[in-house]
């Protein structure tokens, strides 16, 4: 077995907080390697951070450069130009019109929504309230925890949440179309074409484009979360570029800086950012706001995605995760399915369905042995590569997870 190591961290979504935790020395390409010298293909891309891989040379090298000469100023009164140029970039490649700076997804979100009802406040006064799709998770902050849906994440503090109204996650266009006929709808956010915390939900991208029409038709400012879907997930750069109609606000994060430092960031389509050209002010802000070496790394991952290499990398692994669909399938999972990069099943069990089964910790333990790093939501397993994990790697986590299927779990 893997040996784990008690600390005095306490780690966090691990109902025991001080259980022992397995401890990685250090992490290249598409690989961890641990304290007992094994390496373990990081399958969930370390919490669907990861990109282009651990420690790549051209990121490494970027992030040092920028450390040794800028890391961080006070933003609100000095700029530079690594926030700028990755402001220029990403406004660009989205259609949108402003980037606004944050730590992580949670507070991407929650500067989305803050400008959503600050925007509604001023042109539709009568608009005060937010829609999400049943099952959302948009991160742990108090405002992205009341978009979230509730569970038992957010129980502890449901009575502090603001009210939602919740649209059904199948169908949702008809539900969204009574609600926001009321004329009390600031702002929808939505996960695009993939609901990731929910157990790796797929939807199509017509539904997407439904989701924005109606929208639109009633003036009801539309968010984007792409912190999970943004940077290739989907097989394109955003999930956004899967349909016609554009988002108002854009979140991103996680993949944003390559998975080497954290940062959040808004992106805010014109119409949004009108009445704060006119002097409206965003009181919003963090110390580390518009972070120069967040934004170095960035930059450099950006500068990989124009790379065809990078493309072609995405696409074998779109293509080997659709072809081990047919493995998982035979090997009893249920509702094998893929999106981009990203492959997902069931596995039929007792208990409760969802992320509270306990299969999970089976599974866990099972793949980490044989070299292959998974964390299941619950009874659903999913396997998000880094972009540089050899075709070979990923087809034989096919084969280990069939495996585990077919005899092993039963057995642990
Ligand atoms: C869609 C989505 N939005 C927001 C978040 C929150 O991001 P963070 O954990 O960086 O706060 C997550 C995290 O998993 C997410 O998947």
């Amino acid at each position: 077995m893997v040996e784990k190591v008690v600390s005095r961290v306490w780690r966090p979504f691990t109902p025991s907080a001080s259980a022992p935790a397995v401890r990685v020395l250090s992490a290249e390409g598409a690989f961890l390697t641990l304290e007992d010298g094994r390496r373990v293909l990081d399958a969930t891309s370390s919490w669907w951070v990861q990109s282009h891989g651990h420690a790549h040379p051209y990121v490494a090298a970027a992030v040092a450069r920028q450390a040794s000469s800028l890391c961080q100023t006070l933003f609100a009164d000095f700029t530079h130009r690594p926030a700028e140029e990755l402001a220029e970039r990403l406004t660009a490649m989205t259609g949108m019109h402003r980037a606004f700076f944050s730590d992580d997804g949670s507070t991407a979100v929650e500067v989305a929504l803050k400008i959503a009802l600050l925007h509604a406040a001023l042109v539709r006064p009568e608009a005060r309230r937010v829609a999400a799709l049943e099952g959302a998770y948009h991160g742990d902050a108090f405002g992205a925890m009341s978009v979230s849906a509730r569970s038992e994440f957010s129980r502890p503090f449901e009575r502090l949440l603001f009210d939602v109204d919740f649209l059904p996650f199948h169908d949702p266009v008809p539900a969204m179309e009574t609600l926001f006929s009321r004329g009390q709808t600031a702002a929808v956010i939505i996960e695009p074409l993939v609901q990731g915390t929910a157990g790796m939900r797929f939807y199509p991208p017509q539904i997407l484009s439904d989701m924005v029409r109606t929208a639109r038709k009633h003036d009801v400012t539309v968010i984007f979360d792409e912190v999970m879907t943004g940077f290739g997930r989907t097989g394109k750069m955003f999930a956004c570029q899967w349909i016609d109609e554009k988002p108002d606000l854009i979140c991103l994060s996680k993949a944003l800086t390559a998975g080497v430092v954290p940062m959040g960031l808004t992106l805010a389509n014109e119409r949004m950012f009108e009445p704060f050209s006119a002097g409206e002010t965003l009181w919003h802000g963090h110390s580390y706001t518009g972070n120069a070496v967040a934004c170095a790394a960035a930059l450099a991952s950006l500068d990989l995605f124009e790379q065809p290499e990078t493309w072609r990398q995405i696409q074998a692994l779109v293509d080997a995760q659709a072809a081990g669909k047919s493995v998982l399938t035979a090997a009893g999972a249920q509702n094998v399915r893929s999106c981009g990069v990203i492959l997902a099943f069931e596995v039929e069990t007792d208990g409760p369905q969802g992320y509270f089964n306990e299969i999970k910790h089976k599974i866990k333990s099972y793949s980490l042995h044989r070299g292959l790093a998974v964390r299941p939501l619950g009874n659903t397993v999913y396997l998000f590569p880094p972009y540089c994990t050899p075709l070979d790697d990923l087809r034989r986590s096919h084969e280990i997870l069939a495996e585990g299927l077919t005899n092993a779990w039963r057995q642990i």
